[in-house]
């Protein structure tokens, strides 16, 4: 089986989730420069929109990318259902002022189709991600034609079995912590979802494509926890919502980080389908579960004029505010920050040369690594333009200066960054970088109150497990 990362083509096997609403390419471009795999979601964009944003994205970043989309039956409109929703809606509707006769009635959003595939096609995107399923045989034929990576999210065993036998590269286990729509589309019981760290184990003893853990990771424990249990990688949504590239609108940012932000649920009155979002007014009022919600994407339009009314008065009451149960790596940073530690997570296991080479799995740095440069420093104040430069230097050290391994870690003020090289000439050659002169300068004067370097030789080493013969120290 293919790691995760030779399948994707990144780095580190990290995916940003797609979140509908709440971000664009912005988002994915940082992810996907700071070596994870950032997406774009696709589910609530018109054609041009969708254009735009590909061309946006795929000249931001030549890293590899995802676009997402929706794999749902459009119900067909039921206009009792949608009468006993206005009925459930009407008091909500007087205390606004607001018309009722004047919401259209209509669909929000709208399945993947050979017409969605026309916008995309040009582009051929490196990994297309579905959500409820997949797209019809010949539709997806189509996607896999033009040599797109196609991934999904199960929610059951039988889903990862399923998506497997119909043609998924490599399967998404959404554990029911996870924020935003369940991806469940074989079975619509609730009751025989699992949590990730349930759910995971169990998908990756029934299916032979790498699995990624999708809910509730939201730090580099998470990750390391998930790499334990056996995932090929993770699939984070929920700690990218308050990024500075995200488009979550302020009111969600402030309950993301507000203690209202530990009570979510499984809701649809929102949509028509269950997701996990914050507890507010017209969850606790309606359900979060109401019988009266018509199917999905059909809830949406009589719930976007109170959404719109309150919104404007600064009320999130009738937002959806969506959030996975770990909330608790939600913070203002860049994303390409919030990826490094994140990244952290898969210590030197996933540490690769993007470029192949001297690739090390589970056991440090390469034979060949024989100097190590220690960087030391105490900062004073990290900005946004920070941990671009320092994703930055570390790429530019292990893609054009043959740096062996680079890690990199922080505790409160102290960060470390360790470095292995084949010799001295190498790092040298990168410190004189343009690029690497102009950091250091702007650590002097903005970032560090202090730092040392040193460069040591490696004299000795040792590691357990022992690695067998032909794989290295
Ligand atoms: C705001 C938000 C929007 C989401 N929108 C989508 C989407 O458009 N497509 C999709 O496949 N998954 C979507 N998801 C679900 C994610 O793919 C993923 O399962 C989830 O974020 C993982 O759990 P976490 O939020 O705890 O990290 C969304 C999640 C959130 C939080």
């Amino acid at each position: 089986m293919k790691t995760l990362t030779a399948l994707l083509g990144t780095t580190h096997p990290l995916i940003q989730a797609p979140m509908a609403g709440a971000q664009g390419a912005a988002l994915a471009i940082a992810v996907s420069n700071a070596s994870g795999l950032g997406s774009l979601p696709g589910a609530m964009l018109t054609p041009e929109a969708l254009r735009t944003e590909l061309a946006t994205l795929s000249g931001g970043t030549q890293r590899p990318w995802n676009v997402n989309f929706f794999c749902h039956t459009p119900p067909v409109p039921d206009a009792a259902q949608e009468a006993r929703w206005r009925e459930a809606l009407a008091p909500f509707y007087a205390e606004a002022g607001l018309d009722m006769a004047a919401v259209p009635a209509g669909a929000g959003r709208v399945p993947f189709s050979h017409a969605v595939a026309d916008v995309i096609e040009p582009f051929r995107p490196p990994v297309v991600s579905f959500h409820f399923g997949l797209p019809a045989p010949d539709l997806l034929a189509r996607v896999k034609g033009w040599g797109s990576v196609v991934l999904s999210s199960a929610t059951t065993v039988e889903e990862a079995r399923w998506l497997v036998a119909h043609g998924a590269d490599a399967v998404i286990a959404q554990g029911l912590e996870a924020g935003g729509h369940r991806g469940h589309f074989l079975s619509h019981d609730l009751g025989a979802q699992m949590g990730t760290w349930a759910l995971l184990p169990h998908i990756v003893a029934a299916v032979d494509v790498p699995v990624i853990a999708a809910g509730g990771i939201a730090d580099a424990a998470g990750v390391a926890a998930a790499m334990a249990l056996g995932a090929a990688g993770v699939q984070v949504g929920t700690a990218y919502l308050c990024s500075v590239e995200a488009t979550t609108s302020a009111l969600h940012r402030a309950a993301l980080q507000s203690e209202a932000a530990r009570h979510t649920a499984l809701t649809h009155v929102f949509t028509g389908r269950p997701a996990r979002g914050i507890v507010n007014r017209v969850m606790r009022e309606l359900g979060p579960m109401n019988p009266a919600a018509p199917a999905f994407p059909l809830a949406t339009a009589a719930m976007a004029p109170l959404r719109a009314h309150f919104e404007a008065q600064g009320c999130s009451d009738f937002s959806p505010l969506w959030a996975g149960q770990n909330t608790s790596g939600c913070r203002t940073l860049p994303a390409a920050e919030i990826t490094r530690q994140l990244t952290l997570g898969f210590g030197s296991m996933a540490t690769t040369h993007s470029e192949g080479g001297a690739i090390q799995a589970g056991g440090g740095p390469a034979l060949e690594s024989r100097f190590v440069v220690i960087f030391r420093a105490q900062a004073q104040a990290l900005d946004a333009d920070y941990s671009a430069m320092a994703a930055q230097m570390r790429e530019l050290a292990l893609t054009q200066f043959g740096c062996l391994d680079f890690t990199a870690t922080t505790e409160g003020d102290q960060e470390i960054a360790v470095s292995y090289w084949p010799d001295e000439a190498s790092i040298r050659a990168w410190k004189q970088h343009t690029d690497h002169l102009a950091a250091q300068r702007l650590g002097r004067e903005r970032w560090y109150a202090a730092y040392s370097v040193e460069v040591a030789e490696v004299t000795r080493r040792y590691r357990h497990p022992t690695p067998s013969a032909g794989q290295g120290a």
